[in-house]
């Protein structure tokens, strides 16, 4: 799929997504170093927070407890959050732009 990152400076850039990472790695390893992941997709960090284009939000998976709550710890949630490390690429997020989430 190709996904569109948009930085916290407001730049955007589309990239190659292969299906089945987490989207939380393709952000990270397309260079987009403000997208911490600290725990490294274990969803206890929150620092892979991004905001999810609303077109898309209906074809995420669902959000897990442990996300739910974590995004409840972030000062920037709206209805449009996930953590990045939670959404696996698939052919459904073709076209989706991300955001990601300004800093706690
Ligand atoms: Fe830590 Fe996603 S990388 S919660």
């Amino acid at each position: 799929a190709k996904v569109t990152v948009i930085s916290r400076n407001g730049e955007g850039r589309e990239v190659e997504a292969e299906n089945g990472l987490p989207l939380m790695e393709v952000i990270r390893d397309n260079g987009f170093d403000e997208l911490l992941a600290l725990c490294g997709g274990c969803c206890s960090c929150a620092t892979c927070h991004v905001h999810i284009d609303p077109a898309f939000v209906d074809k995420l998976p669902q959000m897990g407890e442990d996300e739910n709550d974590l995004l409840d710890s972030t000062d920037h949630r709206n209805e449009t959050s996930r953590l990045s490390c939670q959404i696996p690429v698939s052919d459904a997020l073709d076209g989706l732009i991300v955001t990601i989430a300004p800093e706690d």
